[in-house]
């Protein structure tokens, strides 16, 4: 028996107690030994059944994600060979009751699917997430599932990955029994109650399976929808095809077309992307000069400025997690908007069945308004989201010096303007910070947090554990211009506009980016915030670009004929009362005068060019951020992106991307725009010495600390 998995006894029932911090993954060792185990249940006499279950905080995870990092990059070279032990384990002549809590997700439902009982807390997590890292379930989850609990329940389980709560799993036989109170007595007293019954075998049912006639409805439509819902991936319609193998082949049969599918995508790029997301977003909180003990400052209340768009948008978010809000305006009439929106955005929720009118009016009582700073004295963090200008900015921080108690964290919201400069207007500035959610605040997972030159350590860590709490990916980023999301976007959106320019339409450019996997297209994007806030950051920091840069001019024309992008219903499309975008038969003929003033030579730009363009355009800033340590990995930009700005996890963020492509290759392409494009394109230094050596940016370490400012 290895460490991992231990057997003691309750009278007659082995317990057989999985013990592989922190989350009981299928590591080396931990299949074996729950084999072993119930092998050595089944030799002894006095046993008449055993109960599995996890130590800890959870069930089994799931398979070990490392190890498969190892099988794809060739450091480990045997299969992980979880199945032929789950055979074992449903072979097993005394039954196996599994007891289910915390989460029991890939490998670890597998395991229970192959137990011949399962019992779980109502509150615990069951799921097939593999979709999540690109693959499918690879232990006879495709098989064993549909035979539990049918063809259509295991299609939408395995595609969307999304784990289900037991007490909802147990009203369609996927749990057999949830149980309140304590677990492990529930599944003793269980276990008894079946012991020396016949035992039932999930691989020899067929009872849920269905007819073809029946089924070949259901796949069909199923795989209609995976090609919409997940465009361009493959991993959603190899599980509904090893799906659709259990309904068409013995088990042993379906088991190897099940491994076939899960080996295709196993050592896709698409697979090796996604569990590079999974590891990137669990290294964002491993700051070197920040050790994990670092002591953090309790938040039990939070105070906002600001009820406008993102001030409502973060008082929900920290309704969401519990935590008592207090939110500030300038008038009655602003917080009044300011609540009715955060009404309106919850009222939507319960009525697309994601929250409980009960659990909104909980929420709902955490949130005060108040029209006077006097009522901060007991916050023990102030997030500010008022306009963004500078001098407002300081004087709203020089009034919250004023009323913060000491050791309050007072954080900032913006979107491009110094923290040190705004932290200088306080007593305090070891207690600023930014904390830069993204819009919608209350959907959008990802939140930058800007370090200032001064920033205390304790309010860094506080800050990144609060992220968390608030279901938020937060990453560290160093004070520069637009910081390291933003920053990266404006060359970005800048190159949809030089490509308009040159001849390509707006719906040409956006289509490439959307069929090449980006959740919206750049002009898109621009209607979306509206095309006159890049319009008021081109203007301000103009006297900062290059010399000899060139200039987009054709977007900064619609703002000036007033076309803001949907907030006015037109822009670079127009835009029905819904919000609908449609192509708007007035933009051809503005942009063939405007273009024809500027005598830019026109062209058919090939789709491949037009995305080459943007996704270099963005690893080009993106290397620069990296050399100059704004962001600390390669790995936390690619964090960024996919969770911020829409790019596809399946292609592991723009850095990620670019190792993929290879280093040399992207940057042959940066040069040549360099030449036909001039300054802009300049290659960045540390793509440059990367691609001459042959490196990669995952394995760039830099030398020196974060850079703050
Ligand atoms: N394998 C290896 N490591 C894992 C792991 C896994 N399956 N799941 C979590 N971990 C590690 C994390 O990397 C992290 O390590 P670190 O502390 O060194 O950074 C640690 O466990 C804690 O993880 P989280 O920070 O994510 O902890 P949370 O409490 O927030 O979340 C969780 C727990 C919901 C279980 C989450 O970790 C999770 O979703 N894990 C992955 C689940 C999954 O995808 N399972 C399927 C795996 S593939 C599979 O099973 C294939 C099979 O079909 C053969
Ligand atoms: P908004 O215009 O919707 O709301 C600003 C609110 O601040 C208004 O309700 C206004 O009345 C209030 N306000 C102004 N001065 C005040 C004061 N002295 N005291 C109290 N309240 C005051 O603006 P939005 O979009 O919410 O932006 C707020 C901040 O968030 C800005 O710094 C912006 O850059 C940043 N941000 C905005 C994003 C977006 O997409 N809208 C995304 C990320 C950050």
């Amino acid at each position: 028996m290895s460490d991992l998995v231990r057997v003691t006894k309750e009278q007659d029932i082995a317990v057989i107690t999985i013990d592989n911090p922190p989350v009981n993954a299928l590591s080396p060792g931990v299949p074996e030994g729950i084999v072993a185990a119930v092998e050595q249940a089944e030799k002894d006499p006095s046993v008449k059944a055993s109960v599995l279950i996890g130590a800890g905080k959870t069930f089994v995870a799931g398979a070990d994600i490392k190890e498969f990092v190892k099988l794809t990059s060739g450091t480990r070279g045997d299969d992980i060979g979880i199945l032929p032990l789950l055979l074992k384990v449903e072979d097993s002549r005394k039954p196996v009751v599994v007891a289910i809590h915390g989460n029991a997700l890939g490998g670890g439902l597998e395991v229970a699917q192959a137990c011949h009982y399962r019992v779980a807390t109502p509150d615990a997590k069951v799921g097939q997430p593999e979709v999540n890292l690109g693959i499918i379930p690879g232990a006879g989850g495709t098989q064993r599932l549909p035979r539990l609990i049918g063809v259509e329940r295991a299609i939408e389980m395995c595609t969307v990955g999304k784990p289900v709560r037991a007490a909802e799993a147990a009203q369609f036989g996927l749990i057999d029994r949830a149980i309140e109170g304590d677990l492990l007595a529930g599944a003793v007293a269980f276990a008894r109650e079946v012991a020396g019954k016949p035992i039932p075998k999930t691989r020899e049912r067929s009872d849920k399976l269905g007819t073809p006639e029946q089924n070949a409805p259901i796949f069909a439509a199923a795989r209609d929808n995976a090609r919409k819902k997940f465009r361009n991936q493959i991993c959603q319609l190899a599980a509904i095809d090893a799906i659709e193998a259990a309904t068409k082949m013995p088990f042993e049969k379906g088991c190897d077309e099940e491994r076939r599918l899960f080996d295709k995508c196993l050592y896709s790029d698409q697979s090796k992307a996604q569990i590079h997301i999974f590891f990137a977003e669990r290294e964002v909180p491993k700051i070197p000069d920040i050790p994990k003990e670092t002591p953090t400052i309790p938040v039990n209340s939070i105070a906002i400025v600001g009820a406008g768009t993102m001030g409502g948008g973060i008082a929900m978010v920290c309704a969401n997690a519990g935590i008592p809000v207090l939110l500030k305006d300038t008038d009655q009439t602003a917080l009044d908007r300011g609540i009715g929106t955060i009404q309106k955005n919850y009222a939507m929720s319960v009525k697309r069945g994601r929250f409980t009118q009960e659990y909104v009016d909980q929420r709902m009582k955490l949130i005060k308004t108040t029209l006077n700073y006097e009522d901060f004295g007991g916050a023990d963090m102030v997030i500010e989201a008022v306009f963004e200008t500078m001098p407002l900015k300081k004087q709203v921080f020089a009034d919250l010096d004023r009323v913060c108690k000491k050791g309050a964290i007072i954080s900032s919201n913006t979107s491009t303007l110094n923290i040190d400069e705004i932290a200088a207007t306080t007593s305090r500035p070891e207690a600023v910070i930014g904390m830069h959610f993204f819009s919608p605040a209350n959907v959008m997972r990802l939140l930058e947090i800007v370090r200032g030159r001064k920033t205390a350590k304790d309010v860094i860590a506080t800050c990144m554990h609060l992220s968390k709490k608030l279901g938020k990916v937060g990453v560290l980023v160093g004070n520069c211009r637009g910081f390291v999301g933003n920053r990266m976007f404006l060359p970005y959106i800048r190159e949809a506009q030089f490509l308009v320019e040159e001849g390509a339409a707006p719906e040409a450019v956006d289509k490439a980016l959307t069929d090449w996997g980006m959740a919206m297209g750049p002009l898109a994007v621009g209607d979306l915030g509206g095309l006159d806030v890049a319009y008021r950051i081109r203007k301000e920091y103009r006297h900062l670009e290059k010399p000899g840069a060139r200039q987009p001019f054709v977007e900064d024309r619609l703002v000036e004929m007033g076309r803001l992008g949907q907030k006015t219903a037109a822009g670079w499309y127009k835009y029905d009362a819904d919000r609908r975008a449609s192509s708007d038969p007035e933009i051809p003929a503005l942009l063939q005068k405007w273009i024809e003033e500027s005598r830019i030579p026109q062209r058919q730009i090939p789709a491949e060019e037009i995305v080459d363009r943007e996704v270099y355009s963005l690893v080009n800033e993106g290397a620069r951020i990296l050399e100059e340590g704004y962001a600390l990995r390669a790995g936390d930009i690619d964090t960024i992106y996919v969770n911020g700005y829409g790019f596809p996890a399946y292609r592991g963020g723009p850095m990620w991307y670019a190792d993929t492509v290879g280093l040399k290759k992207v940057y042959e392409r940066v040069k040549q725009f360099h030449q036909q494009h001039g300054v802009l394109w300049e290659p960045a230094p540390l793509l440059k010495e990367l691609a001459e050596s042959g490196k990669t940016f995952a394995n760039f370490q830099r030398v020196a600390a974060q850079a703050t400012d």
